[in-house]
């Protein structure tokens, strides 16, 4: 005969069975890093793309005409390849992967790897140089730099922006497109007076907001670590608001500090590494 468990044990089960639930709706960036051998962490993609003191490393490559002459049988190799890479890398680097090739004339490719420490983003890219296609590609663009908490439109410092900032949510269709922008800002910049620069960066903020519904953002810091000292990258499907969000922004005073913009402006599409491989193999 079974026995009906007590009161006191049903309780527990109830309990036990009501966290196990919370924790399966949960977004994959709200549980728990896993814990792998060695005391590693896994990469999380949506916990690694959020987090701060993260460094993003974007190359460009162009294919050299000599990928032509592979044999089109070892050709295809290189998405498997490249995949095989990406899975043993992945406990130390995010892999995206874009094509651009059709769109910029110096590159057919770019890589963005996100990671904790540097040099293991500079070891999964020097790996890749070692694979058939590395080989035959030269790098034509290197760009580095590093995540940061909110310098200016805090809760603090801007309380309205901060809550427009964390309101918006984008409700486009899955971007296909990628835009890369590097930004440098002058000396007089640097100099302006903290409370002058936040308003200057609330200026900035203010008309962009409307665009969060179709643009998402990212933002690296790369003074120190590249000729740059900003590294803008943003996603969408709507290349027209996205245009229009840079012609809003080219007429706000902030842009006045601005000395490079773009050089080199990347413009991609958004696919899985195997399928750019592909498309680069045909
Ligand atoms: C959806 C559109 C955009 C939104 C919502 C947005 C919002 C913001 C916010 C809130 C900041 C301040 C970050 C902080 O507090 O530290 C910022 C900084 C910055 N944004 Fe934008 N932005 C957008 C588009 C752009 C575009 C198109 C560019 C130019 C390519 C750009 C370039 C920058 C740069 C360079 C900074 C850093 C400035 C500095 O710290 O001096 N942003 N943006």
């Amino acid at each position: 005969m079974t026995r009906k468990p007590s009161l006191n044990l049903r309780n527990t089960l109830v309990a036990v069975a009501a966290l196990s639930l919370f924790a399966a709706l949960l977004p994959p960036s709200a549980t728990a890093a896993e814990p792998m051998a060695g005391g590693q962490m896994m990469i999380e993609r949506a916990k690694i793309l959020a987090q701060p003191n993260v460094f993003g490393v974007f190359t460009t490559f162009k294919l050299r005409p000599e990928w032509n002459r592979v044999p089109a049988a070892k050709r295809v190799m290189a998405a498997d390849e490249l995949k095989k890479l990406i899975e043993k890398h992945k406990n130390n680097v995010l892999v995206d992967v874009y094509l651009t090739r059709g769109l910029k004339a110096s590159s057919d490719f770019l890589f963005r790897v996100n990671a904790y420490d540097l040099d293991k983003a500079q070891t999964f890219m020097r790996e890749f140089r070692a694979t058939g296609i590395g080989r035959n590609a030269d790098v034509t663009e290197t760009l580095v730099g590093l995540t940061k908490p909110l310098n200016y439109i805090t809760k603090d410092k801007s309380p309205g922006l901060s809550a427009g900032l964390g309101s918006a949510t984008y409700s486009g269709p899955p971007p296909r497109y990628v835009v890369v922008i590097p930004v440098k800002k002058n000396a007089e910049w640097w100099n302006l007076p903290a409370e002058q620069r936040l308003r200057e960066m609330e200026t900035h903020t203010s008309p962009t907001l409307a665009f969060l519904v179709n643009v998402k953002r990212k933002l690296y810091h790369s003074t120190g670590l590249d000729d740059t000292d900003f590294i803008t990258y943003f996603e969408t499907d709507d290349l027209g608001a996205f245009n229009n969000l840079m012609i809003n922004l080219a007429s706000v005073p902030e842009n006045k500090f601005q000395v490079r913009v773009g050089s080199p402006t990347i413009l991609g599409t958004i696919h899985s590494p195997e399928e750019v491989m592909k498309a680069l193999a045909e």
